[in-house]
């Protein structure tokens, strides 16, 4: 199967389904969901997210994005899965797991990126959801290395991205501009043992 037959499989089939999560990709029906979810974790998210511009937390805005995301999606050029409890209202997003900047020839591999609503941290989800996501991207998607990032003081992530078996890499400094501040940043990744060359 296709990078971009994988992506449809994914939007056709309803997305993918874990133990407590749906996890499937954006769409504009999703915007207002999208733009609660990014509203009420707005100081949760700030210090891991660039500064949003003015506007940037309309349905409008998110409608576009959605579709924006969702089109990559199914072209195959990153994956945008949104997280919903299998038990609460199908309408309500509680995380987002991103794999953006797919840089194939020789390298293979791409950044990976989650949030999740602060409501729902410390209950093994986005564990629950990576799982599922980097098998996903593995097994269809073909990449070798998955890359995440984190600052430093994030421990959660840290204690995260070293359970699911990522080794840290090296330090960069001044990797990113978060919330107005250049951060330093522990680099670690992940390879897919099962890569078809
Ligand atoms: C990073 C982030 C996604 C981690 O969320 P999380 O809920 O801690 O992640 P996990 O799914 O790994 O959950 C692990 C926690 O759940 C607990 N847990 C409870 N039930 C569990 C279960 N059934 N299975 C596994 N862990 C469980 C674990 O003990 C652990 O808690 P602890 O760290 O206090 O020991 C979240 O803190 C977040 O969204 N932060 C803001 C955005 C962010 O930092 N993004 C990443 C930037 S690099």
């Amino acid at each position: 199967m296709t990078p971009i037959e994988a992506s449809a499989q994914l939007s056709d089939g309803g997305g993918l389904r874990t133990e407590r999560l749906l996890l499937r990709l954006p769409e504009a029906t999703l915007a207002p969901a999208l733009r609660d979810y990014y509203l009420r974790n707005a100081e949760h998210f700030a210090p891991y997210c660039p500064r949003r511009p003015p506007g940037f937390h309309t349905v409008e805005a998110w409608r576009e994005r959605a579709v924006v995301q969702r089109e990559a999606s199914l072209a195959g050029y990153g994956l945008h899965l949104l997280l919903s409890s299998s038990q609460g209202p199908a309408n309500e997003i509680i995380g987002d797991v991103n794999v953006t900047n797919i840089i194939r020839g020789a390298f293979q591999a791409a950044y990976l990126g989650y949030e999740l609503d602060r409501a729902h941290v410390g209950k093994g989800l986005m564990h629950e959801a990576l799982l599922a996501s980097i098998a996903h991207v593995f097994a269809h998607l073909n990449l070798h290395r998955l890359m995440a990032n984190h600052v430093p003081s994030n421990e959660r992530s840290g204690r995260l991205l070293r359970r699911l078996g990522f080794s840290v890499e090296g330090y960069a400094r001044d990797y990113l501009l978060l919330d107005g501040v250049w951060k330093d940043h522990v680099l670690t990744s992940l390879l897919n043992p099962h890569f078809r060359a």
